[in-house]
């Protein structure tokens, strides 16, 4: 018997058979604000991934450090009717979309990825309503980092500060040689970012709980915290006339390029020393900001999806939801973002000695106490009290209002806010 089928039989087969497959490959659209360079990259193994499994991803970038543009965009999509299938969201406000019931319930993939297991339980807490999966997180961001180019700090004869008093004295030094001290961005949440590693480190962590998470206004109107307002200033005058308004990012390209001495960031800064091939401990040097070695302030990034009727978007959600727990995932992309992951029980062996020193600082400060949620990142209160926050310590960095009137007002605004 010719067991050779004709061309056109062949091919039929090959369609039915490819049916199921391309019926079940569907599009999303992310919403995310990871523009920068080591963020870009960050965020295409994802795509990548997706894509292999025969989704297509629709990016829905939106630029702006801190993400704070993104959440107006996604609010107004949302408003009309038209969310994206995913979108990056954090901290609290899961709880709010969570409210609107507009989010798709994650049980199943979680329950198939045993989520519960592999998430530390503070985190899992984070990412379910009402006792249930509605966002995925993908890692971990510490914000008290101080990043430094050490050939500056050798040509003008300095040290890599761990205290304010040693930072006064290298920032000097630095300033005298032609260098400039501190790169920095001033928009709103890249102050908020300083000031908040400030708050922890000269008020200490309890301080900081009751003034950056509790908004608690006798201590937020305190003389603590005038101390961590004037300390936070007095940086300033060691920042260039071009600051106002600059992009993290192009903060960070400052230190790399050895035109500044350092940038205190979170970890992401670390994504855009790794994209232009530099390597820790030689060309750049991580140290907590001044003050901090002990505390970890922690943000993780997470991504809430939207209810979808579309079968095969519904197919795509889940697959990201999936993807985005995995360890091939977990590895690589945090490797390229600066941060650690979220998911416990990974090989380590990937990770450089940056991260390895903020994995074991998770554990340790969460042990003594010390792991606290950002406040500048979206993690401890809600947003009103974030942007009351938010606009005093602005307005007094970039007026001459005094730190006593600053911390009144801190007060009075976060009062009225909450
Ligand atoms: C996010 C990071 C991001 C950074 C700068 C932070 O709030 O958690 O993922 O890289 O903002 O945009």
């Amino acid at each position: 018997m010719n067991t050779k089928l004709p061309k056109f039989v062949l091919i039929g087969l090959m369609v039915i058979f490819m049916l199921p497959l391309k019926a079940l490959a569907g599009e999303v659209e992310v919403l995310h604000w990871w523009t920068s360079g080591g963020e870009a990259r960050s965020v295409a193994v994802l795509k990548d991934l997706l894509e292999k499994e025969g989704h297509t991803w629709k990016d829905f970038a939106v630029a702006g450090g801190g993400g704070d543009t993104a959440m107006t965009v996604l609010r107004s999509r949302a408003v009309s009717g038209n969310p994206p299938t995913a979108a990056q969201v954090k901290g609290p406000q899961i709880q709010q979309w969570g409210d609107e019931g507009v989010l798709t319930n994650l049980d199943d993939v979680a329950k198939a990825g045993s989520w519960d297991k592999l998430l530390p339980k503070v985190v899992a807490d984070v990412m379910k309503y009402e006792g249930h999966y509605v966002a995925v997180p993908v890692n971990v961001h510490r914000i008290n980092w101080m990043w430094a180019n050490p050939a500056v700090f050798r040509k003008a004869g300095a040290e890599i500060p761990t205290t304010w008093e040693e930072f006064e004295v290298a920032a000097k030094k630095i300033q005298k040689a032609g260098f400039i001290p501190v790169a920095f961005g001033g928009q709103n949440w890249q102050e908020a970012t300083v000031f908040e590693s400030i708050v922890a480190g000269v008020g200490g962590s309890d301080f900081y709980r009751k003034t950056m998470i509790e908004a608690n206004p006798t201590d937020l109107n305190s003389p603590t915290m005038i101390k961590c307002l004037k300390m936070f200033k007095n940086i300033k005058q060691y920042t260039d006339k071009n600051a106002p308004g600059r992009d993290w990012n192009l903060a960070t390209a400052m230190v790399i390029k050895g035109e500044a001495a350092m940038q205190f960031m979170g970890d992401w800064a670390k994504g855009e020393f790794t994209a232009a091939g530099k390597t820790p401990g030689v060309d750049y040097v991580a140290r907590p900001v001044p003050g901090t070695s002990e505390q970890f302030l922690f943000n993780i990034d997470s991504f809430i999806m939207f209810e979808v009727k579309d079968k095969s978007a519904k197919q795509a959600q889940k697959a990201m939801a999936r993807l985005m727990l995995e360890p091939t995932f977990q590895e690589v992309f945090n490797v390229n973002k600066g941060s650690i992951p979220c998911r416990l029980g990974m090989s380590r062996v990937a990770f450089d000695d940056v991260a390895l020193r903020s994995m074991n600082d998770f554990i340790a400060s969460a042990a003594t106490e010390n792991l606290v949620p950002s406040m500048a990142h979206e993690m401890a209160v809600f947003p009103a009290v974030r942007g009351a926050i938010f606009d005093v310590v602005t307005n007094f960095y970039n007026s001459d209002m005094s730190a006593e009137r600053a911390a009144k007002s801190l007060a009075s605004e976060v009062a009225a806010a909450k």
